[in-house]
């Protein structure tokens, strides 16, 4: 194995724990590439099916590591290591992957980093400027997780709290599924949120101890208001798909803001982001921002292409990996769940 722990890694990185074959080049201190093969298959079945997800894996791996290669004008030769995600999502998925990242290791006798995929979306933060100062505290909200985390280095991170069940993206795509949205809804129901009234229609916010959160009640009420609703009058969505969506994302944006506010306050942390898929939401954007500033904190939000899955952040978050030398070998297996390894100093 060429060990060679240099300064200024060069590191080629994969993502495939869901439904995004992703590559990206780092190196110099920054991404030269980050490419993105999505799996258009799952939006014919209203969510990701993980045995279709692993083969269109297997099919896009091999392209979509040549053209981030291309793209990034970088020789396979000149890599010092492979980067891959271990931890958590779809074990066919990782294990594509894996497999993949740790056999080009292997094969060009450099070393491997597995790489956990929440860590990651919080240090898509320091893919590029403005970058946080440490301590900071991130929330991260995708379409699998909802957790708050309190970081003092990148490497250095303690959860803080967790979905007790739903993940505010898993709320926004069920919901959006009752309105007749395809897969994944978020998005759709951003769009629809942007001309609806927030107040025309009340939802309970969990009421969950601590830092915890809880978004499968949401799911529930909205479920049945529906059904209600559409009882009397059959085109009810159809009339009121503007307030419907207004009302649910204010609810879920409200939520997400209460144990963030409560943390803050705790920790008394200046240097606060969002990370995740949902981070993509105009309306937590707005509300995200507008909360910092009023709290007199520095507030976060990587760019779009940083905050769903990326192979980005799995390169950030390799190279710091690789500065600490924490690599994997070829025994380092995918979970399909683990937390975040926990350090805190
Ligand atoms: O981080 P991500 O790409 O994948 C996971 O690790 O889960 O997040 C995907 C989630 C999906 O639930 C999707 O509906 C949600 O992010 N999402 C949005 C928006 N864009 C993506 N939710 C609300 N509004 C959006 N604009
Ligand atoms: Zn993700």
């Amino acid at each position: 194995m060429k060990m060679k722990p240099k300064t200024n890694p060069t590191i080629l990185a994969i993502e495939s724990s869901c439904d995004d074959t992703a590559v990206a080049i780092w190196k110099d201190g920054s991404l030269k590439s980050n490419i993105i093969a999505s799996q258009e298959i799952h939006k014919n079945y209203g969510g990701v099916i993980p045995e279709l997800a692993s083969r269109a894996h297997m099919q896009h791996i091999v392209p979509t590591t040549s053209i981030a290669l291309k793209d990034a004008n970088i020789a396979l030769e000149e890599l010092d290591a492979i980067a891959y995600t271990q931890t958590p999502g779809l074990m066919g998925s990782l294990l594509v992957g894996a497999s993949f990242g740790k056999s080009l290791a292997q094969s060009l006798s450099i070393p491997s980093i597995p790489i956990h995929h929440l860590q990651a979306h919080i240090l898509a933060h320091f893919i590029a400027a403005p970058k946080p100062d440490f301590p900071f505290l991130c929330l991260t909200v995708s379409g699998g997780h909802t957790q708050l985390v309190l970081c003092n280095g990148p490497l250095e991170m303690r959860i803080l709290g967790s979905t007790i069940d739903d993940a505010a993206g898993e709320a926004f795509d069920k919901v959006a599924k009752m309105l007749g949205f395809p897969y994944p809804g978020g998005p759709y129901i951003d769009k629809y949120a942007q001309n609806g009234n927030p107040n025309a229609f009340l939802f309970p916010i969990a009421n969950v101890p601590d830092f915890d959160y809880s978004f499968s009640g949401i799911k529930t009420a909205v479920m049945y208001f529906l059904q209600r609703e559409v009882n009397k009058d059959p085109n009810f969505i159809e009339n009121n798909i503007e307030d419907i969506c207004a009302s649910v994302q204010y609810t879920i944006i409200k939520t997400l803001l209460q144990k963030l506010s409560k943390a803050q306050k705790q920790y008394k942390i200046k240097h606060i982001g969002i990370a995740g898929g949902v981070s993509a939401n105009s309306g937590l954007r707005k509300a995200f921002k507008d909360w910092a500033e009023k709290k007199s904190c520095e507030s976060y939000i990587p760019d779009f292409e940083y905050c769903t899955d990326n192979a980005g952040m799995i390169a950030v978050t390799a190279y710091y990996k690789y500065l600490a030398g924490d690599f994997g070998d070829l025994r380092t297996v995918p979970k399909a769940k683990s937390p975040i390894p926990e350090v805190y100093g």
